[in-house]
């Protein structure tokens, strides 16, 4: 079964400068799938790092199973990560390591299972992920596709109850992207698991999750029902989910923040 999650008040910023974001507050539902959108550089990668405690937030708190990860010890944030599945970016494989090791590598570390059913394990979650026959494949040897599909595998090796996926689609073709989609729904249907999924593939987030966020200018913009996030009036959820051009959002952030007049494509200046 999943366990939720629920941020309150959280700010993160680096070396003393700006917050990335400050004062997010919302509750990511057991069991569901949520979607995390927002522009480049609005810190959805940071945030699904400080949501597990590998990165410290400057004020607020984590709570993940109603425990709360921001005042907890090394040694209990480490068992609760045990709990939790993560996909970073990058796939974050090791380099060094071929499929199969890298995807058994947390199973090795975490457990004692015997090799033969860390075997059974990994070799059903390649067929799953659509790597049968690459287990002696090194990461540098496979696409970026691949790899993403082999950094889902082995966030799931653990059996989690939280899986965080950071741009599990980028780089993937559509058809590929709607196949992972659904692998993503049916991994949730199945095993009850909660999912948080960063993602700019309008199609997936039109389609797959129960409830959308989006994070725009430092802030947390919107979160609600996926129904209730796509029929937003909201100017900046509104051009996202349209790829639009015209809108609040620019092609920096930066620019966005000084120059909060909708830019209009092709305007005279
Ligand atoms: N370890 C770090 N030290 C200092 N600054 C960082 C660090 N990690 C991220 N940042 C900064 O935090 C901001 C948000 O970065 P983040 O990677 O979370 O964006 P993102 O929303 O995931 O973007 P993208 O969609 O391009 O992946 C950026 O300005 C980045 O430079
Ligand atoms: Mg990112």
């Amino acid at each position: 079964m999943g366990v939720g999650a629920e941020v309150v008040g959280l700010t993160k910023s680096f070396n003393g400068g700006r917050p990335v974001w400050s004062d997010v507050t919302f509750t990511i539902p057991a069991g569901d799938i949520t979607v995390l959108l927002g522009p480049s550089g609005t810190g959805k990668s940071v945030f699904l790092k400080t949501l597990i405690g590998l990165l410290r937030p400057d004020t607020g708190k984590v709570y993940i199973d109603n425990q709360d990860i921001t005042s907890m010890g090394d040694r209990d944030l480490y068992a609760m990560r045990q709990r939790c599945g993560v996909l970073f970016q990058d796939g974050a494989l090791f380099g060094s390591m071929n499929l199969y090791d890298n995807i058994a590598f947390p199973l090795r570390e975490h457990t004692r299972k015997p090799e033969r059913e860390i075997r059974r394990i990994v070799m059903e979650l390649m067929d799953l992920v659509g790597l049968s026959g690459d287990d002696d494949k090194l990461p540098a040897e496979i696409s970026g596709g691949m790899r993403k599909r082999a950094g889902l595998a082995r966030a799931l090796v653990m059996n989690p109850e939280l899986i965080l996926c950071d741009e599990p689609d980028s780089g993937l073709d559509p058809v590929r992207t709607a196949h992972l989609s659904k692998l993503i729904a049916e991994l949730n249907a199945e095993t009850g698991a909660t999912f948080l999924i960063v993602t700019h593939d309008i199609n997936t987030a039109r389609t797959l999750p129960d409830h959308i966020g989006m994070l725009y200018l430092r802030e947390l913009i919107a979160f609600g029902s996926r129904d209730d996030i796509l029929a937003s009036e909201e100017p900046v959820v509104k051009q996202f989910l349209n790829a639009a051009l015209d809108g609040p959002i620019g092609m920096s952030e930066e620019r966005d923040a000084v120059d909060p007049i909708p830019h209009e494509f092709g305007a005279a200046q």
